[in-house]
């Protein structure tokens, strides 16, 4: 009955029309053309039986953070409809929002974090992996959170970028927003421009959709905008994506550790790296796995790979974020089908078990324990850049006995002047199908990293 009530509320928000992404910013009191105004979410709520919150921009210009925060702790937080009108709510906070439960927001308006670097790294709050950290913990369950194609989260990036000068990691710089033990829930048509380093991270949840979601974080000074990863995934399951369309300069989106049956469908990925599986093995001694990936109708332009595996050699080396190895555990059950791939600046398919973000990368190979196996790329088409030699860069472990079972199948690229991409490069391949292994020789290091700088 509930969910009914839910599910009508949601199909009738969806039949409405809604604005594109130039749409002018909507003036106060009055929502962005076309969009259900606060009498029609009053009224929503009252029929459900929710509490319903509207949260103004304070009309001063003061912090926006505690309100918002207030709406989905106290009075929203339990059988609750939040509105969020804007047109501009400041950001100047932290936000710890963990245990919302059965709760709608409808956000039209634009949060937008303040800009001080280092009040914002005195208080960002831990992930819990990598060092990594935040300045809004969301989560609780049967959340749905609508942008309308007009919500955003705006990390006002371009002062962290410039800050960061292009280094990975840099402590304490936070991520926008971690999902975090969220369940049963659903994030869509929302925007997420400029992130102070990753876009999110979804942690320790289970069971969330994250549908028509816009990612786009670009630099206009000469520094780029490293660790911008549009999502990653860390100890969740069942976790689905559906038509995002991300431009950044890192990881399209990341699996990471112990996540598993995620999906990715009808996406489109701009200028990072691609869809990354790792990295892996960072944490000497630890276990980790990555099972039943799914990715279906995804369109990659000038990104580096349409997905790679990456893990950390057999032997720990420095402590994370940038250094560590030893991990142990397994990938396996990794499916990518119906990709389109355009001027992939790197071999569109690439694995390997050295990764080091403080400058070794590319070197102890072989020493890594974790197992790569059952992995599929089928139906791949479009371009590479001309300087592309491969299609598939296989650098398997021979500590973790190598890699097993990957397979390939109607996959037609060509580098953009036209000639046909036919070689692969495995080490310690075993099983492998619809391709053959053609290097000439066992060669390490030779994968030159320098113009795809590693994610966190
Ligand atoms: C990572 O976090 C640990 C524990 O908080 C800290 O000791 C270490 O300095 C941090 N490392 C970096 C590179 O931020
Ligand atoms: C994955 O789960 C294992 C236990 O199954 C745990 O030891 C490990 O720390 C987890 N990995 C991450 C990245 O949280
Ligand atoms: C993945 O999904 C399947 C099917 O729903 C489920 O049985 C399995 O437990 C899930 N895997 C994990 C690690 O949660
Ligand atoms: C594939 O995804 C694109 C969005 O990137 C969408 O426009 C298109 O309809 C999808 N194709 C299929 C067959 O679903
Ligand atoms: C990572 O790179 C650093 C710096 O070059 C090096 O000292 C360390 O041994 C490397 N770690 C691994 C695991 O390769
Ligand atoms: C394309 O470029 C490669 C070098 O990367 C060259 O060997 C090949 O002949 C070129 N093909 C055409 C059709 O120009
Ligand atoms: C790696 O790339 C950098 C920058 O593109 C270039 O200067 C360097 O010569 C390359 N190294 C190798 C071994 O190809």
């Amino acid at each position: 009955m509930l969910a009914l009530t839910i599910l009508a509320l949601l199909q009738a928000a969806s039949a409405l029309p809604s604005t594109s992404d130039c749409a002018v910013e909507p003036r106060r009191g009055s929502p962005p053309a076309g969009l259900p105004d606060e009498n029609f979410f009053r009224n929503a709520a009252q029929s459900q039986g929710r509490s319903f919150c509207v949260v103004r921009p304070n009309s001063k210009g003061g912090d926006d953070a505690p309100a918002i925060a207030d709406a989905l702790n106290r009075k929203c937080r339990s059988r609750g409809l939040v509105f969020l009108p804007g047109p501009v709510y400041n950001i100047r906070t932290p936000m710890a929002t963990l245990n919302m439960d059965d709760v709608v927001i409808n956000q039209f308006g634009r949060l937008l974090w303040s800009t001080d670097i280092e009040y914002w790294r005195s208080v960002s709050m831990p992930v819990g992996f990598q060092n990594q950290s935040t300045v809004w913990y969301f989560g609780g369950d049967r959340v749905t959170w609508d942008g309308y194609h007009v919500g955003t989260l705006d990390g006002n990036g371009q002062v962290w970028y410039d800050w960061a000068k292009g280094k990975g990691n840099m402590p304490r710089r936070p991520m926008n927003v971690n999902f975090r033990k969220l369940t049963n829930s659903v994030v869509k048509r929302l925007r997420f421009v400029q992130s102070q380093m990753w876009t999110m991270a979804i942690t320790h949840s289970k069971h969330v959709e994250l549908d028509d979601i816009y990612v786009k974080s670009t630099s206009n000074s000469r520094w780029n905008t490293l660790n911008t990863d549009g999502c990653d995934t860390v100890n969740s399951d069942s976790i689905t994506f559906r038509r995002w369309d991300v431009t950044n300069g890192d990881d399209s989106i990341a699996l990471k550790g112990n996540s598993s049956n995620i999906s990715i469908y009808d996406s489109v990925f701009r200028d990072g790296q691609g869809v990354a599986i790792g990295s892996m093995g960072q944490y000497d001694g630890r276990s980790e796995y990555i099972t039943n990936f799914y990715a279906r109708n995804i369109t990659l332009h000038n990104t580096a790979h349409a997905s790679y595996l990456k893990t950390w050699a057999g032997h720990s080396r420095g402590f994370p974020p940038n250094g560590g190895g030893g991990g142990v555990g397994h990938a396996s059950n990794i499916v990518m089908e119906d990709i389109k791939v355009d001027r992939l600046r790197r071999q569109p398919f690439f694995a390997w078990q050295c990764e080091n973000y403080s400058g070794f990368s590319g070197q102890d190979c072989d020493s890594s324990k974790f197992k790569l196996n059952n992995v599929a790329w089928r139906h791949v088409s479009g371009t590479v850049n001309d300087d592309v030699n491969e299609v598939g860069w296989f650098q398997c472990s021979a500590a973790a006995g190598g890699c097993d079972d990957f397979e390939a199948a109607d996959i037609a690229v060509t580098k953009v002047n036209g000639s046909r991409l036919t070689r692969w490069h495995c080490d310690n391949m075993h099983g492998n199908k619809g391709f053959q292994c053609d290097n000439v020789a066992k060669t390490r290091g030779v994968a030159n990293r320098s113009d795809s700088p590693p994610d966190a």
